[in-house]
């Protein structure tokens, strides 16, 4: 029984496994061999909006043979201020495991210890684990091993997914350059725990130059709304275009883990040129976490 909580935690081999089961989950699917999760009711449980991350939980644990409800945390006592470690401890005596989408990171770790079931991270305002590691196998899926690979990330530095990218970089010996306003830098103390090769900038180009794979996410991230406006501002010009596509490596995927807000963080020429790539992401995540649930059952 194991929990994704945050990629800091996850070790190199447990990456390792789950990119490589991943691999088999997508060949295999309609015809998996085993149901991992035969006889098991899982539970989704989100206090934000989710297109992606729902509909392909709900179907993957469909899929390996589970049972799924999902739980719009403002319909449970959860919303009316019942404490997490309490809805934790009742949930944990009756569902095999938990999918959660909330805001703070102490929510999932401590719904983790209470209920003493597989708990899965969806997105915290700290890291969303299951979209990098869809990433990553995304990219290896047509350009092989992302060690020695140069990634960069654009737009706000400071929000879940570059955390998540950073504490991948070290663990599977990619560089990681960051391009984001100094309002939007990745905090130090988390460069500093996760090591590795990471270059933070200001500036886009430089970022951007030779990069195997130019990646953005949203300027206003979910619980964010309020500031709206001078994020708008601030980050202006942090985006991913054709012009900035020129100075990457020939050939160099663009991604985004979605939505995508064209003319923000990317522009709309270029979201349609890599389309496949962004959509082949999306379409990941189903086969990805497949092997998450997997390895978390194991
Ligand atoms: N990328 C992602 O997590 O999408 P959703 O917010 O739609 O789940
Ligand atoms: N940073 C974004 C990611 C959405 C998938 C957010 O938290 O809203």
């Amino acid at each position: 029984m194991k929990s994704l909580l945050s990629l800091e935690k996850l070790a190199a081999p447990e990456f390792t496994r789950i990119l490589q089961d991943a691999v088999r989950f997508k060949r295999e699917r309609g015809q998996h061999a085993t149901q991992p999760l035969a006889g098991q009711t899982w539970a989704l449980i989100f206090s934000k909006s989710s297109t992606r991350t729902r509909v392909s939980f709900e179907v993957g644990i469909r899929e390996l043979g589970g049972q799924v409800m999902f739980l719009n945390a403002n319909d449970i006592q959860l919303g009316r201020g019942e404490p997490i470690k309490d809805t934790a401890r009742v949930l944990g005596r009756m569902i095999h495991g938990a999918v959660i989408r909330t805001y703070a990171q102490s929510d999932v770790e401590e719904f983790a210890e209470y209920s003493r079931v597989p708990t899965i991270n969806a997105l915290t305002d700290d890291e969303h684990p299951c979209q990098v590691l869809t990433d990553i196998f995304t990219f290896e899926e047509t350009n092989g091993p992302i060690a020695g690979k140069v990634v960069t990330f654009i737009g706000d530095g400071a929000c879940n997914m570059p955390v998540s990218w950073i504490f991948a970089a070290a663990k599977l010996g990619f560089e990681l350059r960051i391009a984001a306003p100094k309002e939007f830098q990745p905090a130090p103390e988390i460069l500093a725990r996760a090591g590795g090769n990471i270059h933070c900038t200001t500036d886009l180009d430089a970022a951007a130059a030779g990069a195997d794979l130019l990646y953005t996410d949203v300027w206003v991230s979910m619980g964010k709304e309020a500031e709206a406006a001078d994020r708008l501002a601030l980050l202006k010009g942090y985006q991913i275009n054709a012009r900035l596509v020129t100075l990457a490596r020939p050939g160099a995927l663009v991604m985004h883990c979605l939505p995508a807000y064209r003319g923000k963080e990317i522009d709309a020429e270029t979201f349609e040129a890599h389309a496949n790539t962004i959509f082949t992401q999306a379409e990941n995540r189903l086969h990805v976490q497949k092997a998450i649930l997997n390895w978390s059952v194991s």
